[in-house]
Order: C-alpha cells, then sequence, then structure tokens
C-alpha cells in the first residue's frame, strides 16, 4: 500500500449520515488537537496496543533519518488509553491530510469509563503501509528517537510530551514508558560527553 492514504479515506463513508463523530486519539492528538472539536473525554479502546512502530518522514523526522511515532496493534486482552475528540465531518479532511503517511481511518468501539461507550474512528498505520517501522527493542527505539527531527520539531520532544500526557492520564503505558527512560538516559550520556 501506498504511503499517501488521503483518497483511501476521502471514500469512507461509515459515518456520511452523522451531524458529529467520535475520534479517538493515542498518539500526538493526545497532547496537541490542532483542529475545532465539540467536546473531549479520556478514553479507552479495547484490544489495541500503542507502539512506536510507524516511522515518520514528514514530521518528526526525515526520508534520510526518519523518526518514529505511534501507531495501533491488535493484541488481545490490552487496553490503550487516550482522549476522544467529538469532531464533525469535516474536520477528517484535515486529519487525513495531516496523517496522510500512512494511517487509515477505521471503526472501532470507544469505552468512556466502564459503563458508556459509543461507535467512533481511529487512525491506524498497519504493518502493510511502506512508511511501517516495525518491531524493535524499546532501547534501538529510543536511539532512533534521539537522532530525528523534521517539520514538526524533534521526534523526542514527541515522545516526552505523550509520555507526560500518558501520566497525566493514569495511563501506565510500560512501551512508552521504557523508551522514554532510554531517551533520558541517552541525553544524560550525551551531555556528560
Ligand atoms: C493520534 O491519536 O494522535 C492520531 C490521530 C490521527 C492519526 C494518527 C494518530
Amino acid at each position: 500500500m501506498s504511503a499517501n492514504t488521503i483518497s483511501i479515506n476521502s471514500q469512507m463513508s461509515h459515518f456520511d449520515s452523522h451531524d458529529s463523530v467520535w475520534l479517538f486519539g493515542y498518539g500526538s492528538i493526545i497532547f496537541k488537537a490542532d483542529f475545532p472539536f465539540l467536546e473531549r473525554r479520556p478514553a479507552h479502546i479495547n484490544g489495541w496496543a500503542r507502539r512506536f512502530w510507524q516511522g515518520s518522514h514528514d514530521h518528526r523526522g526525515t526520508v534520510e533519518a526518519p523518526g518514529r511515532v505511534v501507531t495501533l496493534v491488535p493484541q488481545e486482552g490490552a487496553v490503550c488509553a487516550g482522549i476522544a475528540y467529538l469532531i464533525t465531518p469535516e474536520v477528517f479532511a484535515h486529519l487525513d491530510h495531516r496523517e496522510k503517511n500512512g494511517y487509515l481511518r477505521l471503526v472501532t468501539e470507544i469505552h468512556f469509563g466502564e459503563a458508556e461507550k459509543a461507535e467512533g474512528l481511529i487512525y491506524i498505520a498497519s504493518e502493510e503501509n511502506t512508511a511501517f517501522a516495525g518491531p524493535a527493542s524499546e532501547l534501538d527505539i529510543a536511539r532512533q528517537i534521539a537522532r530525528a527531527a523534521g517539520p514538526s520539531g524533534r521526534n523526542s520532544e514527541y515522545l516526552l510530551l505523550l509520555a507526560q500526557a500518558l501520566r497525566e492520564l493514569g495511563s501506565d503505558d510500560a512501551h512508552v514508558f521504557e523508551i522514554e527512560k532510554h531517551l533520558l538516559q541517552l541525553e544524560r550520556e550525551a551531555a556528560a560527553r
């Protein structure tokens, strides 16, 4: 699959008759929502794990030195915490453009606490997309993130802001916090040189 997903996403008609749609954010939109929204609520989805497995050559890296950003991978029993935004359908054109580097819309159930849920959307970058970086150890991911920067800023800033936002949400995301720990150690070692 081509990394440019704009035309595939624009063909999705599932929510065509809806005035507003819930979008579940699990990455940068947890700490930076650069779009209008009607409502914002802490939420979670089941059966998906957040992983720094998507390459970024257009936001937090370059073609020569790609960064890594998060995507979701299916995992039985996993719970992924994030923020849900209630948005109008026009906002999707903006998100499709911003996330054109491999992210496809998918319909999913979004949970608000234990008792409430709604059908909504996630954007995921699966292993079929050409920018998929795939699994690596948390240390190797931290090394790659430490080196990368792109038009949206340093890759390390993305990681640190995401980790901070997850802490504020009370989410214990071992993968993200392990990468953060390695990155901070790498930065301490670089400063001591
Ligand atoms: C996010 O949750 O930050 C996200 C939203 C749209 C596409 C990719 C990630």
